[in-house]
């Protein structure tokens, strides 16, 4: 069995984009109330209580999107502090981090992974939907702050939509030659926008690899990260590339994370919600944190029953309802 020791932390289920593959526009969200939201306070004795103990080092705070939760330092820093913390990421937009990434840098965060589908500033509109143009600047200055103030590793996550994006994959690729950045390709999933995915579809990461290996080679590597991401490289490139390709093929099995929802719902797998558990509720009726683990614990031995099956990979158009903005990516 892998040792589940990585906790994807979703600190808010709102956004201010509107990914057409995630929230879009028209999608009618049923957002958490603030008092539904688990505090600061809340989130450090669930660590130090249940998850801690269990054997979790590693976390991620998610969204919606991270950078929008009040008192996002306070809580960086107290995680960060914990003496069994190895590691703690964020996943953001970036759209906010020109003026967040130094205070976000000093509370203890090293380490980022900001979405980035397109260099081409009317595309990026149009992929984050509503609200005002010119959005790709101030999201492209959050980026590079990041990088100034020292994030290291520094990844750009894309996900890429056939004929909306697809045309870009070598110019974001190019963007590893000089820079020590990481660009990772995503499989489009059918979760968030089905209407998209029907019309759209995905593009397999190996096509995507084809066409870098044809302009420039690529070889694999050996920086790796926690999370699902086939790492490769362009020969002496200063960065490497992603390929996350949950569609084409299994990773499942070697599923390494559970994720906490922003209302404190354990959940054991992106894709299925079977044995979730609500932790919030249990923790403000006052059940002991050693109760808590216990049943956290028998979740852990349940979870690869209840992983995702790949049977259905790539083949698998059914459409999950839930958006990634509400689970956490
Ligand atoms: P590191 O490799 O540690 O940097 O993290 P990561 O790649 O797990 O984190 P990130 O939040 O950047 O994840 C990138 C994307 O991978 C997500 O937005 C999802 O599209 C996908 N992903 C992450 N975890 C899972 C998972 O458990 N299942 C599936 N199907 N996709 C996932
Ligand atoms: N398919 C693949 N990835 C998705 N994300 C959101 N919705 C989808 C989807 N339908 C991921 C993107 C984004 C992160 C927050 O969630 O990678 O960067
Ligand atoms: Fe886009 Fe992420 Fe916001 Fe979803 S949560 S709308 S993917 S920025």
């Amino acid at each position: 069995m892998n040792k589940i020791d990585y906790l994807r932390l979703s600190l808010i289920d709102k956004c201010n984009f509107r990914c057409q593959y995630c929230m879009p526009e028209e999608a009618q969200l049923k957002y958490i109330l603030h008092q539904d939201l688990l505090t600061n306070e809340e989130i450090i004795t669930l660590l130090k209580k249940v998850f801690i103990p269990l054997g979790f080092t590693k976390f991620r705070l998610t969204g919606g999107e991270p950078l929008l939760r009040p008192g996002l330092e306070d809580l960086v820093r107290d995680i960060a502090n914990l003496p069994e913390t190895e590691d703690l990421g964020m996943t953001t937009n970036g759209f906010l981090l020109t003026k967040m990434a130094q205070s976000l840098y000093n509370a203890g965060l090293r380490r980022i992974n900001i979405s980035l589908d397109s260099l081409n500033p009317q595309t990026f509109d149009w992929i984050i939907g509503n609200g005002n143009p010119s959005r790709w600047q101030q999201t492209w200055q959050g980026i590079l702050t990041a990088y100034e103030v020292g994030f290291d590793p520094l990844k750009l996550n894309v996900v890429i939509i056939p004929g909306v994006n697809d045309g870009e994959i070598l110019d974001l690729a190019a963007l590893t030659i000089e820079r020590n950045w990481h660009i990772r390709f995503i499989e489009f999933m059918p979760i968030g926008n089905g209407e998209l995915f029907t019309e759209k579809a995905w593009i397999p990461s190996e096509e995507i690899r084809q066409q870098i290996r044809s302009k420039w080679g690529l070889v694999t590597s050996n920086v790796t990260g926690n999370g699902p991401a086939d790492v490769f490289q362009i020969p002496d490139a200063k960065g490497t590339l992603g390929f996350i390709s949950q569609m084409s093929e299994c990773f499942c099995d070697r599923c390494n994370r559970v994720r906490l929802s922003a209302d404190g719902w354990l959940r054991p797998c992106l894709l299925n919600e079977e044995g979730q558990i609500d932790l919030k509720t249990a923790l403000r009726q006052g059940v002991d944190g050693e109760i808590l683990k216990t049943q956290v614990q028998k979740l852990l031995e349940l979870k690869p029953e209840i992983n995702f099956k790949q049977r259905d990979a790539g083949t698998d158009t059914g459409f999950y309802s839930r958006t990634m903005s509400q689970i956490g990516g």
